[in-house]
């Protein structure tokens, strides 16, 4: 254990709370963390030394570790998270809420000596490339030394970021335990964590993180979901911004005409795959470069675009699905340098996933230690398990990732899993009728059987990111349009629709650059569409279809919607608004009518689109 040196900062807000929170938890010793290799390197020997880390092999994934978590802990606990806002309505009705004062009785009540036995880090960290007019900077104390090098991948952490804040700069404090303190002389298990006392905690006015009770992911490494979205999203409707859950890729043309586009999808719908792939036969001389795969941060510019950096350093992404044909640039990113959490090991200590292989290896370690044959029947690895990686391993990573202006967003994509009812894409009318196509976007929630699957709305993929009232959050949307003089354009995707025998309709994967194409050419001003009764749509001879065998027919079935299916989908918005009605923007109900209006008058449209696609 490190012995407790003096604190690196003169800055006495920062020196403060740290102490503040050293009394009350009462940790044996504070670690500063300076971010260096070498320190990554100690304090992962530290844990393969304890058994939660298993160092692979170094010929097969140099540098890397296998952690274990509880069984317990294993995904974030949205049920466990509050919005603890003054006013129970600025929270609003998608978040739970508590009383800011009685929550944080409850979490000082916990926190008093529950990092007793273990090592106090405190992690200075910056969201988005330091010293960009969009990054802001935090600084989490956390008694997981798992967090303390996870938030080394995930953002750019340690002395840098506290060079940045200087003596009195802004900060997020973080606070995170995973609540399990030691008896002295007691031994420490592999993964400690309180699963039946968990809060994941944020108070918005002021600006502050109490995590408390679990190690896993989004629970635990704070400057993610917690500050770069549900935090971040206050920061942003108070300062006219935007904080997203979006990935962000650049689409360069032969000619070398660079696209950069924004896209949102819930969770498990393949943002990875998305932000990194590469494009099909057909599109020789294109190239598809990464900035994010998660979370996009979005500034207007004095150019009256809006500019988008990736606040994040790393990827965290699921690994079940992953493999060399879904995602090759995710596979050579995981080559070295990550830590991968709850797969399984293979015999030459190497890590292995459902979906990774075609064939499955004869013998495993599952993700909870235990033998595993093919004929085991459980997976071998979590379905929600996960890879911590560096963002600048990725092969296709933007050269202008890390610029800090951002890079200029020309499209916003909204995209959920719809099986059915739903186009592959088409491009909203303007600013305000997208807006309300992504504050209505749908998603199913499980893989239910065709024709039963229930639509979840998830608005923007936000649902469980959004740290204030959604209404609001809409509005917001809605006014950052004044300061907008050339927004991006506004698309909905579905890469998901099934046919009638429940097999998808569209490949996905690389073959989505055809859309993507689509896109890029309408932002440019130069692509082809019709109007139909939802939005601009491609006809069949609007998109490339070179290196693909995909019929007029079937591209018709992946495009059209019937009347009654889209007019209850319209009316259904209702269920949705009812649930805001106090502060919903007003656009709202007349572009539901205006969408109601348009779809009810528009066979006559239909049967004309039908025909000319
Ligand atoms: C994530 C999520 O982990 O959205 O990115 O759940
Ligand atoms: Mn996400």
């Amino acid at each position: 254990m490190p012995a407790t040196a003096p604190p690196p900062t003169r800055h006495a807000a920062l020196l403060a709370w740290v102490e503040e929170i050293r009394a009350l938890c009462t940790p044996d010793a504070v670690h500063w963390c300076d971010g260096s290799q070498e320190e990554y390197d100690r304090i992962c020997g530290e844990m393969v030394a304890a058994g939660t880390f298993v160092r692979l092999n170094p010929e097969k994934r140099p540098n890397s570790y296998l952690c274990r978590s509880d069984p317990r802990d294993v995904a974030r606990v949205e049920h466990r998270t509050f919005v603890a806002s003054r006013l129970r309505e600025d929270a609003g009705p998608t978040n739970n809420w508590m009383d800011p004062r009685e929550l944080k009785q409850v979490l000082h009540g916990l926190a008093r000596g529950c990092m007793r036995g273990r090592t106090m880090y405190v992690v200075p960290f910056s969201m988005g490339p330091i010293g960009s007019p969009i990054s802001h900077l935090g600084v989490q104390v956390t008694d997981s030394p798992y967090v303390a090098v996870s938030m080394r991948i995930m953002t750019r952490m340690g002395a840098r970021a506290l060079a940045a804040l200087g003596d009195d700069g802004e900060f997020i404090p973080c606070f995170h335990s995973v609540g399990s303190p030691l008896a002295p002389g007691a031994t420490d298990v592999a993964w400690p964590c309180n699963p039946d006392n968990t809060w994941i905690a944020h108070f918005p006015e002021e600006r502050l993180i109490w995590s408390y009770g679990s190690g896993y992911g989004g629970n635990a490494l704070l400057g993610k979901k917690c500050f770069a979205l549900r935090i971040a999203s206050v920061l942003a409707r108070d300062e006219g911004w935007l904080a997203e859950h979006m990935l962000i890729v650049g689409l360069e043309s032969p000619a070398g005409e660079k696209t950069y586009i924004a896209a949102a999808f819930p969770s498990a719908c393949g943002k990875t795959n998305l932000a990194m792939l590469i494009p099909p036969a057909g599109f020789e001389g294109w190239k598809v470069w990464t900035v994010g795969d998660d979370i996009a941060w979005i500034k207007p510019g004095a150019d009256g675009r809006l500019w988008a950096i990736n606040p994040e350093a790393g990827f965290f992404g699921v690994a079940p699905g992953t493999n060399t044909k879904t995602n090759p640039n995710a596979m050579a990113t995981l080559a070295a340098n990550c830590i991968f959490t709850n797969v399984a090991l293979t015999d030459d200590g190497d890590v292995w996933w459902e979906g990774m292989t075609a064939e499955k290896p004869a013998h495993l370690i599952d993700w909870r230690g235990r033998d595993w044959t093919p004929d085991s029947r459980e997976p071998a690895a979590h379905p929600n398990s996960r890879f911590t990686a560096p963002a600048a391993q990725c092969p296709t990573i933007d050269p202008a990732w890390e610029d800090p202006q951002g890079v200029p967003i020309g499209a916003f994509l909204f995209g959920g899993r719809q099986s059915r009812d739903m186009p592959l894409v088409y491009q909203a009318f303007n600013w305000g009728h997208g807006v309300y196509l992504a504050a209505t976007m749908g998603s199913e929630a499980t893989a239910a059987a065709v024709g039963q699957a229930a639509i979840r709305r998830d608005p923007m993929a936000m649902l469980p990111f959004c740290g204030y009232n959604m209404a609001d959050y809409f509005a917001h949307w809605l006014y950052l349009r004044r300061h907008v003089s050339d927004p991006p354009r506004i698309f909905r995707v579905n890469w998901f629709r099934k046919d009638a025998d429940g097999n998808y309709l569209w490949p996905g994967f690389g073959e989505n650059m055809r859309v993507l194409k689509w896109i890029v050419d309408r932002v440019q001003g130069h692509g082809k569409g019709v109007e139909s009764p939802l939005g601009w749509m491609p006809r069949y001879e609007d998109l490339v279809w070179d290196g693909l065998d995909f019929s007029r027919e079937r591209f018709t079935e992946l495009m059209a919607v019937s009347r009654e299916a889209h007019s209850a989908d319209a009316c259904s918005h209702e269920e949705l608004f009812d649930r805001f009605l106090d502060r919903l923007p007003k656009e709202f109900i007349y572009e539901r009518q205006l969408l109601k209006a348009r779809v009810w008058r528009s066979q006559e449209v239909w049967e004309y689109w039908k025909e000319n696609s």
